[in-house]
């Protein structure tokens, strides 16, 4: 019975060695009421001693999601006997943990594991393994298992603490092991996790997304939205703060959405204020959707010191019809009425955003109401992007005119509006007296010491002196687009 839930269950199929767990995109997009339960990692001893005497290379592409599951995925390597080296050609397991957001995070991805497919055939024991948002992809699986012979092990997003069986799967059987689940399972607590900052860190609140904007491919590569537990994560805070730690960052694919999942009422604006009340320093928090951004949240924000004036809050598109074809679910007015209400809300606030150009059908006219949207809002900072089709997701079906030429064009003239803004912003900083949470040495070959302010802009500081890891106030001395330069009053 067990075994036909199973089945029913997974895309299995056998490769004469063992069986083999491949993704299933119809199972990814379900989205079933069924409670999420809780689940404590733990291993068995005799995996301790796996790689012994190993190394190990974890190649990082994608969202800060990815790096904090690597993160996760570092610690249990080491904890099953692995220790790391920082050049690949030096290791004996070479892991990717991919992105698929766009084309681009692919071909790097794919391009990777073509220098490692030669460094393979010069190092027959080279173990290697792919992970992440592309393992979800049936497209990217059936090409590994074609194409890609020499891969040694793949799982996905939803299934990172099995890795130490997966690699010693393979290690035993000598085959290529495949265990991707289309569905989310438990939430895992208790992961390792070896962090790569002494000061700041990632702390999960809400895994997946529900809200399958129609370009987007993260709802089926991370699955059914699902909160942690708020103890859980009170409590992984809390030690932060013992350990010294001055900064986290509440992550999510939609931070916002936190706590929706739970049959009781408490939500993004109750969990803020209690992480704010452990005292850690300074709490951010990404991504949020503009459609689950509360007043209430917008009032605790402001009412805490130690939650950083720092909102990112994507918009993507200025045009109505782009956005109710992209499935956002809020117009350029209604955006425009929360980006004010969170501007006059919170003193000094920098808002950050998300834009895509050249979405399927994107007229001149649409895209100059983004441009207008990026004038009236002058971001602090803007990532943006030219739209690229993701397999299986509803907009790569829609009929495309635009040319490539008209969206690089596009993004041109988006990015020097952009760009002016962040100058502008800078510039009116100079002179005046910000925090910063110093990070370290100034790692662009300049003297001096490098960190970021409470509004998330990365400031070089000239100083001789050592602060890092502390919060110091700062002069800034000079404006440039993307930093800022300052000296300390001493
Ligand atoms: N093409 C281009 N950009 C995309 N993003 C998400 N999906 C796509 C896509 N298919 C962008 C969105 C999102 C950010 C993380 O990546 O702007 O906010
Ligand atoms: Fe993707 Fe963000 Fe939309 Fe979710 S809210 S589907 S992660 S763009």
């Amino acid at each position: 019975m067990l075994l036909r839930a199973f089945f029913l269950v997974y895309n299995i199929k056998r490769n004469g060695s063992g069986i083999m767990i491949l993704p299933d995109y119809k199972e990814a997009k379900q989205r079933t009421s069924k409670t999420v339960l809780r689940e404590e990692y733990n291993i068995d001893k005799d995996l301790k001693s796996l790689g012994k005497g190993k190394t190990y290379y974890v190649k990082t592409y994608g969202c800060q999601m990815n790096e904090h599951d690597s993160e996760n995925i570092k610690a249990m390597l080491e904890q099953i006997g692995f220790t790391e080296v920082d050049d690949y050609e030096k290791a004996d397991l070479v892991l990717l943990n991919t992105c698929s957001i766009r084309e681009n995070a692919h071909n790097k991805a794919f391009g990777f594991l073509g220098r490692l497919k030669h460094l393979k055939e010069e190092k027959k024991d080279l173990i290697i393994g792919l992970c992440g948002c592309m393992a979800q992809e049936e497209g990217v699986v059936d090409e590994i298992l074609h194409k890609y012979k020499f891969v040694n092990f793949v799982f996905g997003t939803h299934n990172l603490h099995r890795l130490p069986y997966l690699i010693k799967d393979n290690m035993t059987t000598s085959k290529q092991v495949i265990e991707v689940y289309s569905k989310e399972g438990n939430i895992i607590e208790g992961m390792p996790v070896k962090r790569e900052n002494n000061y700041k860190a990632f702390v999960n609140i809400i895994y997946g997304c529900d809200k399958f904007c129609t370009y987007c491919i993260v709802p089926f590569t991370r699955g059914k939205q699902r909160s942690r537990d708020k103890d859980d994560i009170l409590k992984e805070v809390e030690e932060l703060v013992k350990e010294g730690y001055q900064e986290v960052t509440l992550l999510g694919q939609n931070v916002n959405a936190y706590g929706k999942d739970f049959d009781y009422k408490y939500t993004m604006e109750d969990l803020l204020e209690d992480v704010a009340k452990t005292n850690i320093p300074r709490v951010r928090f990404m991504t949020s959707h503009p459609w689950d951004f509360t007043d209430k949240m917008i009032e605790v924000i402001a009412k805490y010191d130690n939650i950083m004036p720092s909102v990112h809050l994507p918009v993507q598109a200025g045009s109505d019809r782009i956005l109710k074809l992209m499935g956002r679910r809020y117009t350029k007015e209604s955006y425009l009425e929360l980006f004010n209400k969170i501007k006059n809300t919170i003193p000094n606030v920098s808002i950050s955003t998300d834009i895509i150009v050249g979405f399927p059908g994107e007229t001149e006219e649409d895209f100059e109401e983004t441009l207008d949207l990026a004038e009236k809002c002058k971001y602090d900072n803007a990532f943006t992007f030219i739209y690229s089709p993701r397999e299986n997701t509803p907009a790569a079906k829609f009929e495309d005119n635009v040319t490539l030429e008209e969206k690089e064009d596009r993004l041109h003239r988006l990015n020097e509006v952009v760009n002016k803004y962040f100058l502008e912003n800078n510039k009116k900083l100079v002179g005046k007296t910000v925090k910063v949470l110093v990070e370290g040495k100034n790692t662009n070959g300049k003297d001096g010491y490098f960190g970021y302010t409470d509004t998330n802009k990365l400031i070089n500081i000239n100083t001789t002196k050592d602060y890092t890891g502390k919060i110091i106030d700062v002069k800034v001395t000079d404006a440039k687009t993307w930093s800022l330069d300052g000296e300390i009053d001493e």
